[in-house]
């Protein structure tokens, strides 16, 4: 409902721009991230384009954690493919493995996942992560850089 709204509001602040009848401030154009009904971040996709969120999300995790995860969260031989853990994990289960880090001993050593919950440029961008992690491993999102839609 509001996300129909809000694509109204912009397909019509496009018009308007196109026509050149008004000048409308960048903050006018933001959009709110997309969260579920339950307050839990999710991501748009529409015809193959991303909400900024998600998007932002993509950035981070190539940033910070696709080192160890994989390009595409596609897993390596160091960590499992969060493709795969998404579609399990909750969104609770995410933030606290992600926050205070996990360490399982297996036959071939330790396998650590670092605490992230120190490093803001992690916790301040845990939703996005999760809506970028959550589209892949829904399958919206194929791998590789998306695209998406707004400024
Ligand atoms: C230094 C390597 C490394 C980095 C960097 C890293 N991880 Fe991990 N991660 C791991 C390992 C190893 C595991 C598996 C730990 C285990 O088996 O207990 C793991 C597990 C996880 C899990 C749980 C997966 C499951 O199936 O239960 C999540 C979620 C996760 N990582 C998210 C992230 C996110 C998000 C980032 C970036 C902010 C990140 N990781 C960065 C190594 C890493």
């Amino acid at each position: 409902m509001t996300m129909t709204l809000r694509f109204r509001a912009r397909s019509c602040l496009l018009a308007i721009g196109l026509a050149g009848a008004a000048v409308i401030g960048p903050a006018m154009a933001e959009e709110e991230p997309p969260m579920t009904p339950d307050g839990v971040p999710t991501y748009e996709v529409k015809e193959g384009l991303v909400d900024r969120g998600t998007y932002n999300g993509y950035r981070r995790f190539h940033s910070v954690c696709h080192t160890c995860h994989g390009f595409d969260a596609s897993g390596s031989s160091f960590a499992p493919p969060l493709v795969d853990s998404l579609k399990r994990l909750s969104y609770d289960e995410f933030k606290e493995v992600v926050i205070n880090g996990r360490q399982t001993q297996g036959a071939t050593g330790d396998k650590v996942m670092p605490t992230f919950g120190l490093d803001p440029n992690v916790v301040q961008n845990l939703d996005d992560i999760y809506r970028y992690l959550k589209a892949r491993a829904d399958g919206a999102l194929p791998g590789g850089r998306p695209k998406r839609y707004g400024s």
